[in-house]
């Protein structure tokens, strides 16, 4: 396995367990905190969507999770490049001997028709690779029974009315897949516009947000 493991680059940074942790660009566990990630999911489903290497969703699994779907599209279907062939997730998923459900699909054909419903929504890191994101987040929306977990960029924080931050071409980060930068409140005003009631920050890391999202 170890072999397996370090012939390729991993974005999450995971415990495989025997001695070996993928050796990720992600500070993976440290994200926890800052995503008031619940201690306990017993008995609970859960989607990841933008899964990724699937740390999140196979520290779901961990914590008890009746059932986990990891979706994913863009990095699991370029198997021309190591970083988005998807079998990082394969490796980790056969290596931990997980459940998790893998399904390779686009937030925009997620639907309660498509993955089901789901008690907690994990949505990190995928709101501002849209030009869309109120759409995406009324995607999220349909499939979310209880939480949202949303983990985004953010811009725009010295206004004080709802906006985003354009950025055209490949200007944030030299990628041509990152369009929007909103500020706090026009997250929050997203959120409730898509339906959620309850909104609150969980915690704010230089140009990083979380927010919990409640039905
Ligand atoms: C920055 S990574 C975040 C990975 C992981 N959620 C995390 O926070 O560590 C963004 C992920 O969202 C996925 N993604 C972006 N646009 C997507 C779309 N339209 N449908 C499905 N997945 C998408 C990418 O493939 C990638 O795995």
């Amino acid at each position: 396995m170890k072999r397996l493991v370090f012939s390729r680059p991993w974005f999450h940074t995971i415990d495989l367990g025997h001695g070996v942790i993928t050796p990720g660009i992600d500070q993976s566990w440290a994200k926890l905190q800052l995503l008031g990630f619940p201690r306990s999911f017993v008995g609970k489903a859960v989607l990841d969507v933008g899964a990724y290497d699937g740390f999140f969703s196979f520290e779901a699994e961990r914590r008890g999770a009746a059932r986990v779907v990891a979706a994913d599209d863009f990095c699991w279907s370029r198997p021309a490049d190591p970083m988005t062939d998807g079998r990082g997730f394969d490796i980790a998923h056969w290596a931990l001997q997980s459940h998790v459900e893998k399904r390779r699909i686009t937030v925009e054909d997620i639907s309660p028709d498509t993955v089901g419903m789901f008690d907690y929504v994990f949505f990190l890191g995928v709101l501002y690779h849209t030009p869309d994101p109120l759409g995406y987040l009324r995607r999220v929306y349909s499939v979310c029974s209880k939480t949202l977990i949303l983990e985004t960029h953010v811009d725009g924080l010295e206004y004080d009315r709802p906006m985003m931050v354009f950025y055209p071409g490949a200007t944030l980060g030299d990628d041509p897949s990152n369009f929007w930068g909103p500020n706090r409140l026009c997250v929050t005003e997203m959120l409730r516009e898509v339906g959620f009631r309850g909104v609150e920050l969980v915690s704010h890391q230089g140009s990083r947000m979380v927010f919990h999202a409640h039905r």
